[in-house]
């Protein structure tokens, strides 16, 4: 934004406290931070030193531009009792980082005035300084009326990033899209890892690291063609093997290995890489497989 910008925090956690950090420098004036436990207390210390800790309606009152950065579940609460108190005021700025909220959660700020604006970064925060060179060239998805895009633009340009527009009815499918980009393959990475350490490897991480980086780097750049192994070329004894020696010595990742095998069957049997004919041999293991899986977990029956 072309002028300093008076800002104001409710709560200093993990992303608050570092996209504040950032706005300050930036130029902005950090004027004010809620935050009740120590770690919140000890990231104002940290990352915004000599900002005033303030309960969360005085840090609104005190602001031109309010960061609401509270737990998703806690926001329209937040939002809610800030308004009620007279905390927000006619042409303040009301902004959260919630990924699967978009602006109506905010509408008890818009009803008396406020202008709303939801911005996600699509990254994953340590709540550090560790954090602050990963917002150069971060992705903020963001939600904003017409008259609030500019602005938010402008906001995305000081935090270092580049903004990327998200339907308010998109929101939560533009959440679970990287929730499961991201959480699910921390999961994947986990348990392969596991899978390497019992197969007698002294660094699974080493061992995977350069082709795990291949294979996102490539199915970034090219989607289902990046596909390689034993599904797309329809080993089936392959395929049967893994699932022997998982149920062996990995079983608590039986479960999410035949859903994921499943789940690249039927896309390579959709746009016809596999004939249906060895696919049926690979759904018939993997549905064997599946029978040991314990309902509602992932871990084998033992
Ligand atoms: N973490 C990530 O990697 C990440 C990435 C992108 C977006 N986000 C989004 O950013 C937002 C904040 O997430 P976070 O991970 O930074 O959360 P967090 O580390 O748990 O911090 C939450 C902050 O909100 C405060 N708080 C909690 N309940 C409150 C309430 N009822 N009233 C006032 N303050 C309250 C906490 O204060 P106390 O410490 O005193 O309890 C803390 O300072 C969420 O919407 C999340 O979805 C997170």
């Amino acid at each position: 934004m072309s002028t300093t910008v008076k800002v104001g925090v409710v709560g200093a956690g993990r992303v608050g406290a570092v996209l504040s950090a950032a706005l300050r420098a930036a130029g902005h004036d950090v004027v004010a931070a809620a935050g009740e436990s120590d770690a919140s207390r000890r990231r104002i210390a940290d990352l915004l030193p000599g900002v005033p800790v303030a309960k969360p309606s005085d840090v609104a009152r005190s602001c031109d531009l309010l960061l609401l950065t509270v737990p998703d579940d806690s926001l329209h609460n937040v939002v809610s009792v800030l308004a009620a108190a007279g905390a927000l005021r006619p042409g303040q700025l009301v902004v959260h980082t919630s990924g699967c909220h978009g602006l109506s959660v905010l509408a008890p700020a818009a009803e008396v005035g406020a202008r709303t604006v939801a911005l996600h970064p699509a990254m994953t925060f340590t709540g550090t300084s560790r954090d602050l060179p990963r917002l150069r060239g971060c992705v903020f998805g963001v939600t904003a009326p017409e008259a609030e895009r500019a602005t938010a633009e402008s906001l995305v340009a000081d935090l270092g990033g580049n903004a990327t527009w998200v339907a308010e009815e998109h929101r939560t499918l533009y959440h679970a899209g990287l929730a499961h980009g991201a959480n699910h393959l921390v999961t994947v990475v986990t348990e392969a890892m596991e899978m390497l350490r019992a197969a007698g490897g002294d660094d699974p991480a080493s061992t995977l690291r350069p082709l795990l980086q291949a294979a996102l780097d490539n199915a970034l750049r090219s989607g289902d063609a990046a596909l390689t192994g034993p599904i797309v070329r329809g080993d089936v004894e392959t395929v049967s093997a893994h699932l022997t020696d998982i149920s062996a010595h990995a079983p608590q990742a039986l479960g999410s290995y035949v859903a994921l095998a499943r789940a690249t069957l039927a896309r390579v049997l959709t746009d016809g890489r596999q004939l249906p004919i060895r696919a049926q041999r690979i759904t018939r293991a993997l549905d064997a497989a599946a029978q040991r899986v314990r309902p509602g977990t992932t871990q084998e029956i033992r």
